[in-house]
């Protein structure tokens, strides 16, 4: 049994590889310790895949990082575009999509490793399938495959908006960059009961959600907060911004505008509104799950960005973050912060809200903070994906977000508040 607990000591006198393998051997440790890796096929991949082999150049300590990918191309702005993604995300995402021999899978965003990690999965029956649409990454993919020991891994240049459809169908479709919707060729080339795992935007908030296929529609099974690289193509996605103090504040729009932006220019102007809802959580506990349950009951969601460098005391996000949840409600903006707890390590969950409907809309997003500190805290969201222009009354109850191809429907368990408000909900009247 190998000891999860010993760091690898720096070592001078072993060869490089030498070095690699005791990395390796300590990065599926540290995921197998902190119940990323479940099962002996994911595990024995990621101890035989050489990651380093596909990150060439990069300090052997980096390419072996647990919650960091390594950046392999940026655009002309500095921001990156490509990578090797993270071991843990791919761990989770391989583990979610419960691969087996045989299996034909198609990986969308190439960089080589994962594709070769999932080679190791479906073994010498199955079919693997990676598609990206910048031909420097194919060319790379292709050659480090080919070199590492992977040349049958169709290695293809294409928009996956479209699918690859001369390999299709597949069993398993893991997209490997961040998508804001579903579109319909992902659906129609995954096979009846098939998996789909992809880092979805709702609501401006990231989620790898897997989900399985049930005639037309996509279920989810599981979800995880997880960033990715934006999708480029004909699924790239323009955020709407607001930018307000001449760039101290921007606030994010994911899913169009509010009617009227011009009504918030003036919004910091006014005094700010504290509301606490006396909800504490783990000064280090995820609150995925908080910010998930009010993108899915308040109208008006969207995010409010501080430029650190122009930052004049008048936002406090929660914690060290420059971004903070937020609802809009016409010339009035609440956002969601944090607070030391008395007598405690842990946090107060609370409002600052400007505008005049301050106090009315701070008061209405403790509200919903408190229904989920007492009724939401340990459950989870389900996600159902409906092609586009699928009849209100064939969606489950919840809050349905309309993306160009599809209407996605979160769901919280015994939520019939959520169902109420589908649509139709007043900002100001609960929903
Ligand atoms: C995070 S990287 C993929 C990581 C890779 N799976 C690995 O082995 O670690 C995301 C990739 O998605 C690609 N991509 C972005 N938009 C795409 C699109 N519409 N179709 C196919 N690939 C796309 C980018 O070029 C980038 O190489």
């Amino acid at each position: 049994m190998t000891d999860v607990s010993s760091p690898v000591e720096p070592n001078s006198d072993v060869s490089g590889l030498d070095r690699a393998a005791q990395l390796r051997r300590k990065m599926v440790d540290d995921l197998l310790a902190e119940g990323t890796i479940t099962s002996r096929p994911v595990e024995a991949a990621m101890r035989k895949v050489r990651r380093e082999a596909f990150a060439p150049g990069v300090e052997l300590e980096e390419a072996y990082q647990l919650y960091n990918g390594v950046v392999t191309k940026r655009d002309d702005a500095g921001s990156s575009v490509s990578s090797v993604s993270a071991p843990q995300v791919q761990a989770y995402m391989l583990e979610q999509a419960a691969i087996t021999p045989g299996m034909r899978i198609l990986e969308i965003g190439s960089g080589g490793y994962n594709a070769a990690l999932i080679a190791e999965l479906v073994g010498p029956a199955g079919q693997v399938t990676t598609v990206d649409i910048d031909k420097d990454v194919i060319d790379r993919a292709r050659h480090l495959l080919a070199q590492v020991g992977y040349p049958q891994v169709n290695v293809v240049l294409a928009d996956a908006e479209f699918g690859v459809p001369e390999h299709a169908p597949y069993d398993r479709i893991l997209v490997t960059v961040g998508a804001w919707d579903v579109p319909p060729a992902w659906v129609a080339q995954l096979a009846e009961g098939g998996r789909l795992a992809v880092p979805l935007q709702l609501r401006g908030l990231s989620r790898v959600i897997t989900f399985e296929r049930a005639n037309e529609y996509l279920l989810s099974r599981a979800s995880r907060l997880f960033g990715f690289v934006p999708i480029q193509g004909a699924g790239a996605h323009q955020t709407t911004l607001l930018v307000l103090r001449e760039g101290e504040i921007t606030l994010r729009f994911e899913e169009g505008p509010p009617t009227d932006p011009g009504l918030l220019e003036g919004v910091f102007d006014a005094p700010r509104v504290e509301v606490w809802s006396g909800v504490t959580i783990g000064r280090f506990e995820p609150w995925a799950g908080t910010q998930m349950w009010l993108a899915t009951v308040l109208p008006g969601f969207c995010r409010v960005v501080l430029d650190r460098k122009l930052d004049t005391g008048l936002l406090s996000p929660p914690g060290s973050h420059s971004a903070a949840v937020a609802v809009v409600d016409d010339d009035t903006l609440a956002y969601v912060t944090t607070r030391g707890a008395a007598d405690s390590v842990d946090v107060e969950l609370g409002v600052h809200a400007f505008g005049p409907g301050a106090s009315e809309l701070a008061e209405q997003v403790a509200e919903q903070l408190q229904v989920w500190g007492r009724e939401h805290r340990h459950s989870s969201p389900q996600f159902r994906v409906d092609p586009a222009g699928t009849a209100d009354d064939q969606l489950p109850a919840g809050r349905v977000i309309d993306k160009k191809h599809s209407r996605i429907t979160i769901s919280w368990p015994g939520a019939a508040s959520v169902a109420a408000g589908r649509g139709a909900a007043s900002r100001r009247a609960g929903g």
